[in-house]
C-alpha cells in the first residue's frame, strides 16, 4: 500500500506532442483532484513523459527515475509515460522496480485509475492503442501560454528504416475537426495568441476531403488568434492546398519545417524517405513562390550506415542551395527493432562527431546570415515571456526567431519592433509601439 498522492509532477522529453500530452496529463490529474507541486517542492506522484527517439534519450529515462529517490530512502509514487513506457511495456519494470506504472501515449485518458491502483499495491501497465481516444477524457482548456500547443494527428505510417514513432505512437489517426476548433476556441479564451498544431506527420491530418489547409482556415476566422503554425511535416504530405495556403492565410506565419534527413537520394532511399533531393527542393521552391519571405527549417540525421563523404557532401550542399533560416541536426543513434539498426556499414562514432560538427557549422552560417538579413526590418512580435533583466521581454517573430525587447508589456501582447543586432540565436528588436493585447 502507498498513500494517496496529493501533488505531482510532470517532467516531459522529447518534441513537442509530449510537451502537449504533459500539459493534458496535468490538467486530468488536477481535476482528479491533486495539486501541482511547487518548483523544488517534493511531488508524491511523478510523471516522466519519456523520449525513444535516440538512445541518449532513453536512457535518460532510466536514470531520472534513479535520481527520484529520496535521502531518506523513500521515493514518490512515478509512472513512466511517453515512448520508452510504449516501447518497453512491463520489461520497464524489470530494468527499474522504482517504477510503480508503464503508461503508453494513448493510454492516457487512464491514468487517475492507475494511480489509484498503485495506491493499492498494483503495478499497472497499460500500453494499449483503444479505438477509443484519450483526448475526449481530458478536461476543458482553462489555462493557455500565449503560444499554445494543440495536438491534431497522432502517429506515422511512414516507417523510415532509422525511425521508432511508427511503434511508439502507432499508426496515423486524425483528431475531429469539431474537436480541434473547439480546442483552439477554449484556448483563446484562456489566453492563447498563437496556436502551434501538432503531430508526427501534421499535414498528414484529413477529415473526409478537408485536409490541413481547410483547418488552418478555419483556424483563421476565430476572432482573437493572431497566429498559426503547424509542426513536423512531411515532405510527402506537403499538398498544393497548404501551400496556397502558405500566401493566402494572413494569420498563417511565415515560417516551415520540413524535414528532409539527407541530401543523399542513395542515403534517402535507404532511409524509406518518399522523396529525393530534388523533390524536396521542388516543394520548397513553391512554397517560396507562394510566401516568398517564408523561413525555412529542417532535420538532418548524419552517419546513416553506409553514408560515405560524397553522400555527406550532397548534404551540405542542399543545405547551402536551402539556406535554411534554422535547422536541427543529429547523429544516427540505432534504435531497436528497426530495419537500420541490422544494417551494414555503421558509421564509426568519430566520423559521425567530425560530420555533425561540420553539419553544425553550415547551418549555423545560414542561421547567422537569415538573422542579419532581418536587420532593420519592422514586424511584429508576440511576447511569451520575461527576460533575464528588469523590463526585457522575449517574444517570436514572425519567422520564429527569438527576440529579446525592452518594453512594460506582457505575455500575451503584440508588440511593433525594428529588428536590431543578430546572433545565430537571438535578435534585438527595438520598440516601435504595443499592437494588441
Ligand atoms: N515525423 C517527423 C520527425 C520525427 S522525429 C519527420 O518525419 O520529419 C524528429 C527527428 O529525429 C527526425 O526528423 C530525425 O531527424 C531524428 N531522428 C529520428 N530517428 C532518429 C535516429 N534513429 N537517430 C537519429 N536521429 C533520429
Ligand atoms: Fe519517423 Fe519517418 Fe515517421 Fe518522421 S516520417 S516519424 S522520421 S518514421
Ligand atoms: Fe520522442 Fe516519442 Fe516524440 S520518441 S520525439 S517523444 S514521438
Amino acid at each position: 500500500m502507498n498513500s494517496v498522492p496529493k501533488t505531482f509532477r510532470v517532467k516531459s522529453f522529447g518534441c513537442q506532442m509530449n510537451v502537449y500530452d504533459g500539459e493534458r496529463m496535468a490538467e486530468l490529474l488536477g481535476a482528479d483532484g491533486l495539486t501541482a507541486a511547487a518548483d523544488g517542492e517534493d511531488a508524491d506522484l511523478v510523471v516522466l513523459n519519456t523520449c525513444h527517439i535516440r538512445e541518449k534519450a532513453a536512457e535518460k529515462a532510466y536514470s531520472d527515475v534513479g535520481r527520484l529517490r529520496r535521502e531518506d530512502g523513500s521515493k514518490p509514487l512515478i509512472a513512466l509515460a511517453g515512448c520508452v513506457a510504449q516501447a518497453e511495456g512491463a520489461e520497464a519494470r524489470k530494468r527499474s522496480p522504482m517504477i510503480d506504472m508503464v503508461v503508453g501515449p494513448q493510454a492516457y485518458h487512464r491514468l487517475p485509475e492507475m494511480v489509484a491502483d498503485a495506491v493499492r499495491g498494483a503495478r499497472p501497465v497499460d500500453t494499449e492503442m483503444p479505438a477509443i481516444s484519450k483526448f475526449d477524457a481530458f478536461p476543458k482548456r482553462r489555462r493557455a501560454n500565449p503560444s499554445s500547443f494543440l495536438t491534431v494527428q497522432e502517429g506515422c505510417d511512414k516507417f523510415c528504416t532509422y525511425c521508432v514513432v511508427p511503434y511508439t505512437r502507432g499508426a496515423e489517426i486524425s483528431r475531429p475537426w469539431t474537436d480541434i476548433v473547439n480546442e483552439a476556441c477554449e484556448l483563446v479564451e484562456s489566453g492563447a495568441r498563437e496556436i502551434v498544431l501538432l503531430g508526427q506527420n501534421v499535414n498528414a491530418w484529413t477529415e473526409g476531403d478537408r485536409g490541413l489547409a481547410e483547418l488552418i482556415r478555419e483556424l483563421d476566422r476565430i476572432d482573437g488568434l493572431e497566429r498559426i503554425r503547424y509542426t513536423t511535416s512531411h515532405p510527402a504530405d506537403m499538398t498544393d492546398s497548404l501551400i496556397e495556403a502558405h500566401g493566402e492565410v494572413e494569420k498563417l506565419m511565415p515560417y516551415l519545417h520540413l524535414p528532409v534527413q539527407s541530401g543523399s537520394n542513395r542515403i534517402l532511399k535507404a532511409m524509406n524517405r518518399s522523396h529525393t533531393a530534388e523533390t524536396y527542393l521542388a516543394i520548397l521552391a513553391k512554397v517560396r513562390e507562394a510566401r516568398p519571405d517564408i523561413a525555412l527549417s529542417g532535420d538532418f540525421i548524419v552517419g546513416f550506415p553506409g553514408e560515405t563523404e560524397e553522400d555527406f557532401t550532397a548534404t551540405l550542399n542542399l543545405v547551402d542551395e536551402v539556406g535554411y533560416a534554422s535547422a536541427y541536426s543529429f547523429k544516427y543513434s540505432p534504435r531497436p527493432g528497426t530495419p537500420a539498426a541490422t544494417m551494414e556499414d555503421q558509421i564509426a562514432p568519430e566520423l559521425m562527431d567530425e560530420r555533425l560538427q561540420r553539419l553544425h557549422d553550415r547551418i549555423n552560417t545560414h542561421q547567422t546570415a537569415f538573422n542579419r538579413a532581418s536587420i532593420g526590418k519592422e514586424t511584429e512580435v508576440l511576447i511569451e515571456r520575461r527576460g533575464r533583466y528588469a523590463g526585457q521581454m522575449i517574444g517570436r517573430s514572425p519567422w520564429l526567431q527569438s527576440v529579446h525587447v525592452e518594453t512594460d508589456a506582457v505575455p500575451g501582447d503584440v508588440v511593433r519592433v525594428t529588428l536590431a543586432a543578430a546572433g545565430p540565436n537571438s535578435m534585438t528588436g527595438s520598440l516601435i509601439t504595443k499592437v494588441a493585447a
